[in-house]
């Protein structure tokens, strides 16, 4: 299996970041496949932070990164964040970044459309990103999305452009706002078109010709499994598949080329946003682990939810998403508690279940049936081998990877890069 995978396997920020960048070096290209720059993917190389949104993670190791046609791209946001990341000293070219010229873009008026939703649906609202992610993939499924390649062709745009903003102007009336300015809108599209057109190609035909030429191709998926529009905890959900399966058809190749599918997976359990969490901790310990994991959303700085390991969940998503392997992240996190808890199944009106019920109102009823392990005092932190780690820690790594059906092909012991244990390679498996 030349090729490798990553997706979250829980509800995003388990440090696929970290994990991507790692083995970015051993791979010749880097791609994004779904979601836009609601993702946060953070990577600490000798001690320097670097915060991606939309560009991926192989961009700071030099690698060839490819946002697929299956990303929704802001044009602002992305010349922002080049222009950030340049700033700290990598390079971006139009050697080492290509996006996909089918990519639909996010508009100013995808962004307002998901605030005014956000705002209307005051306590039962989804607690998005804010910025315009859902309303982009909409525009992009009912046909009547702007894309990258449509920059080229701005002289004949209009009658497109009539029609998107034809829909949001009546969607916006609803909300009391005024029509969107197309000539404003235009304007704008105009100014940052050459940026965008620089990197334009049809990213497949130069992904076939990586493939064909032998090299390690590393798809880096954005939010979890359990944030995917069909398999999530929908509505609390994100607007695309976060699933595995999206990165052949987000990126334009066959469902054969995923490879070694890594499935990311945190030591305890974090969510940003609304919806059900059976596990979640409103107590000091669970105070303690958001402060320890520095639980803060990389892109709104929202504090995270926090709560204990759900197995039911990870074993769903790893069923789901075909994962051959997980990486484990942040054990160090639990290091100095006396005991730790997993959650091995849920009690829901007298019946105990081993998965999670589609319907939101039965997830939010779910109790979790916990098995507790003792936990350990000795520091994982930083740890490279296996054989560094206490007794308990590796206890309950195994006692995880039973549960959840699963094995465990990487533990990762701290934010930097090379704080991480190896022990079945994903690009060799
Ligand atoms: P992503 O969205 O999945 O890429 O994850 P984020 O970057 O949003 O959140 C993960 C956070 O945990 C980041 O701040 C990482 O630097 C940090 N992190 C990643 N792996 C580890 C680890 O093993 N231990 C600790 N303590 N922090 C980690
Ligand atoms: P990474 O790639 C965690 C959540 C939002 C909200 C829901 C819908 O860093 O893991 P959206 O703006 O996508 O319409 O919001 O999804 N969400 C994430 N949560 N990590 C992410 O990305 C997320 N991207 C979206 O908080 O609950
Ligand atoms: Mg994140």
């Amino acid at each position: 299996m030349a090729n490798v995978t990553v997706i979250g396997a829980q509800w995003g920020d388990e440090g696929k970041g970290k994990i991507v960048d790692w083995l970015a070096s051993r791979a010749d290209a880097v791609v994004r496949f779904q979601g836009g720059h609601n993702a946060g993917h953070t990577l600490v190389i000798d001690g320097k932070t670097y915060k991606l949104s939309l560009l991926p993670s192989g961009i700071v190791s030099g690698t060839l990164s490819v946002i697929g046609n299956g990303v929704v791209l802001d044009p602002w946001a992305l010349r922002d964040e080049v222009a950030k990341v340049e700033g700290q000293g990598v390079s971006i070219t139009d050697d080492n970044l290509a996006i996909a010229d089918n990519c639909p873009l996010i508009l100013p008026l995808h962004r307002d459309l998901d605030g005014l939703r956000e705002t209307a649906a005051g306590k039962g609202k989804i607690g998005t990103t804010g910025r315009g992610i859902g309303p982009a993939y909409e525009d992009k499924v009912g046909r009547r999305a702007i894309r990258v390649c449509d920059l080229a062709h701005l002289d004949t745009l209009e009658p497109q452009l009539d029609r998107l903003c034809a829909h949001h102007d009546a969607l916006r009336a609803g909300f009391g706002q005024p029509p969107v300015d197309r000539a404003a809108l235009l304007e704008e599209l105009r100014e940052i078109a050459p940026f965008v057109l620089r990197f334009a190609q049809p990213v497949w035909k130069r992904l076939k010709k990586v493939r064909r030429a032998g090299a390690k191709i590393l798809f880096e998926g954005a939010q979890g499994v359990l944030l995917d529009v069909d398999h999530g905890t929908y509505p609390f959900v994100t607007s695309s598949n976060t699933v595995s399966g999206t990165a052949a058809s987000g990126s334009g190749l066959g469902p054969n080329s995923t490879g070694f599918v890594l499935g990311i997976v945190k030591a305890y359990t974090t969510r940003v946003g609304s919806g059900p969490f059976p596990t979640e901790l409103e107590d000091d310990i669970g105070q303690r682990l958001g402060e320890r994991g520095h639980e803060f959303g990389t892109v709104t700085g929202r504090k995270r939810r926090v709560g204990w390991f759900d197995a039911v969940l990870v074993r769903q998503s790893c069923a789901i998403s075909g994962v051959t392997g997980i990486a484990l992240t942040k054990i160090d996190v639990l290091d100095g508690l006396e005991k730790v808890a997993i959650c091995t199944g849920y009690r829901l009106r007298g019946k105990v279940y081993d998965y999670l019920p589609s319907h939101a109102a039965d997830q939010a009823e779910c109790e979790p049936i916990y098995e507790e392990m003792p936990g350990w005092s000795e520091s994982t932190a930083g740890a490279r081998s296996y054989a560094d780690l206490p007794a308990n820690a590796i206890k309950y790594i195994q006692r995880i990877q039973e549960l959840i059906e699963c094995p465990v092909a990487l533990v990762s012991t701290s934010p930097e890069r090379d704080d991480t244990i190896l022990m079945r390679d994903p690009f060799v498996d």
